[in-house]
């Protein structure tokens, strides 16, 4: 998608639709300015309640020779770049399988910034353009191939941005919705091998099957055993020429699980389908960094993801193996479906090994932490307040939310072993997430660390009813690194 900033009046743009917010008290003035170009006709429309202010609704209308859509947007005061990020989606989808351009207008009566709307306007639109039925021969595909702001020039940057960041965005949901029968840990690290090859300062690297054996994963080597599809360990290194801090490396950790049957301990049939998204961590990670890359900030990046199918069968692992990881301790398996704990033990060791400073992992490790927060927030573990306050509050202000969630050293009890130096798993049906987080804690070295369990936020069970918010991967992850590796860049 093209995305361009012209100053010019949303009465004078040429595309082939302009949007036009219509909010709880009704037009605003940029609204109304282009409404009496149209003899009123949109704020009629309005007032007959043909469209509605509500945020997400959108209605096309026809307006003399141009088309309009009048896109809700709900109480001025409380638009925020979620809200213009869901009616931009909206917008998208009223009229994208109609027009190729939409226009929309920099709205002074917004309380957000011309920066911040440009930016949520283009991730609306561009989120709101992704198509998840990429294998359905006669879907729905939209024709949209430009996005005019009519707004200062001094914007462009903030959109060219805004637009790049969500491509890598899209291209992560695309990882993640792919089968798991196409996307295999393979496949998976010839993507990270592509980002390496069209990208400068990117380095890509894979592991295979006896590598991990030899650099004495077992953990990792344990969970893909059961698979005859071969496991990677897949690193990206990105080194930028000139590094606001050269002592710092921000180490991206991701779980790629390419499916998760749940092993020997087989989860229950009814949505497994689902589990091919148990790779969405690693997915972030590694468009993430393309994305880090691709802005060329000036951040060193160390990325290393873990992927392997959890299959079972005769040559899986099982409850009650005993397992040595990589940096040495054992680990008493109780429970073969509690897997993505084990391939991230392994990979968060290879990361501080490799030189990694600042670690942030993300994995869709814990059925509970969906259940705990929703599909809206990710739950964020660490051991270090501020670190994990840094990924929170990057999160939060790039749209990908995050809430802290506590790690104690009162939780290691319930993962002690009586055979091992830890469990896999307790069988008190009681704080998994932080129980989950504890175990990681085990495995993740010294220096800040901080966990995130994006099991709701990255893969929607059903679309919440917006264009925004499609069913299946989400990319989530992506802008909270994208804004982390920002923040760590001065
Ligand atoms: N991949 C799952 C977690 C998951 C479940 C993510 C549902 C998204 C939606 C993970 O590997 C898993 O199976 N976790 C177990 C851990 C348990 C056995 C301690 C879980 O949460 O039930
Ligand atoms: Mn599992
Ligand atoms: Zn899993």
């Amino acid at each position: 998608m093209r995305v361009e900033v012209q100053a010019v009046a949303p009465a004078e743009v040429e595309a082939g639709v302009v949007a036009v917010l219509l909010t709880a008290g009704g037009l605003t003035e940029t609204g109304r300015t282009l409404d009496s170009t149209l003899d009123g006709l949109l704020s009629r429309i309005a007032q007959d309640g043909e469209a509605r202010s509500d945020l997400g609704r959108a209605r096309l209308v026809h307006a003399g020779d141009r088309r309009v859509v009048l896109a809700g947007v709900g109480e001025t005061s409380l638009v925020d770049a979620d809200a213009l990020r869901t009616t931009a989606a909206a917008v998208v989808g009223e009229a994208g399988e109609f027009v190729d351009s939409i226009a929309w207008p920099i709205d002074d009566a917004l309380p957000l910034s011309g920066e911040e709307q440009a930016g949520a306007l283009v991730e609306g639109t561009i989120l709101g353009a992704y198509d998840p039925a990429r294998w359905k021969q006669n879907g729905r595909h939209t024709k949209l191939e430009k996005l005019i702001l009519c707004g200062d020039f001094g914007l462009a940057d903030a959109a060219e941005r805004a637009a790049r960041i969500s491509g890598w965005v899209n291209r992560a949901r695309d990882l993640v919705n792919s089968p798991p029968n196409e996307m295999s840990p393979e496949q998976l690290a010839a993507r990270a091998a592509e980002i390496a090859s069209e990208l400068e300062n990117v380095e890509s690297q894979a592991l295979g099957p006896k590598e991990i054996q030899k650099q004495g994963m077992g953990a990792l080597a344990a969970v893909a055993q059961g698979s005859d599809v071969e496991p990677r360990l897949i690193v990206l290194r990105y080194e930028p020429p000139e590094p606001a801090h050269a002592d710092l490396v921000l180490g991206l950790v991701g779980k790629a699980i390419t499916f998760d049957t749940g092993g020997i301990s087989l989860k229950p049939s009814l949505k497994m389908e689902d589990m091919k998204g148990d790779m969405a961590g690693g997915a972030a990670v590694i468009e993430a960094t393309g994305a880090i890359a691709d802005l060329g900030l000036p951040v060193r990046v160390l990325s290393v993801v873990a992927s392997c199918e959890n299959m079972p069968g005769g040559h899986a692992y099982r409850p009650g193996d005993i397992l040595t990881a990589a940096n040495g301790k054992t680990i008493e398996i109780t429970n073969t479906d509690a897997e993505g704990r084990l391939v991230l033990a392994d990979a968060l060791w290879y990361a501080r090994e490799h030189g990694a400073t600042h670690v942030l992992d993300l994995a869709t490790l814990t059925g509970a932490m969906e259940l705990a927060l929703g599909d809206l927030y990710a739950g964020v573990f660490g051991r270090d307040d501020d670190w994990r306050e840094q990924v929170i509050a990057a999160g939060e202000a790039s749209g990908d939310h995050a809430w802290a969630f506590p790690l104690h050293p009162r939780y290691r009890r319930y993962v002690d072993s009586a055979f091992a130096d830890i469990k896999n798993s307790s069988d008190l049906r009681q704080g998994s997430p932080a129980l989950a987080a504890e175990f990681l804690q085990e495995f993740a070295g010294e220096g800040p660390w901080a966990h995130a369990d994006i099991a709701g936020p990255a893969f929607f069970e059903r679309s919440r009813g917006d264009y925004l918010h499609q069913r299946g991967g989400t990319g989530y992850g992506v802008r909270l690194i994208v804004e982390l590796a920002s923040r760590l860049s001065s």
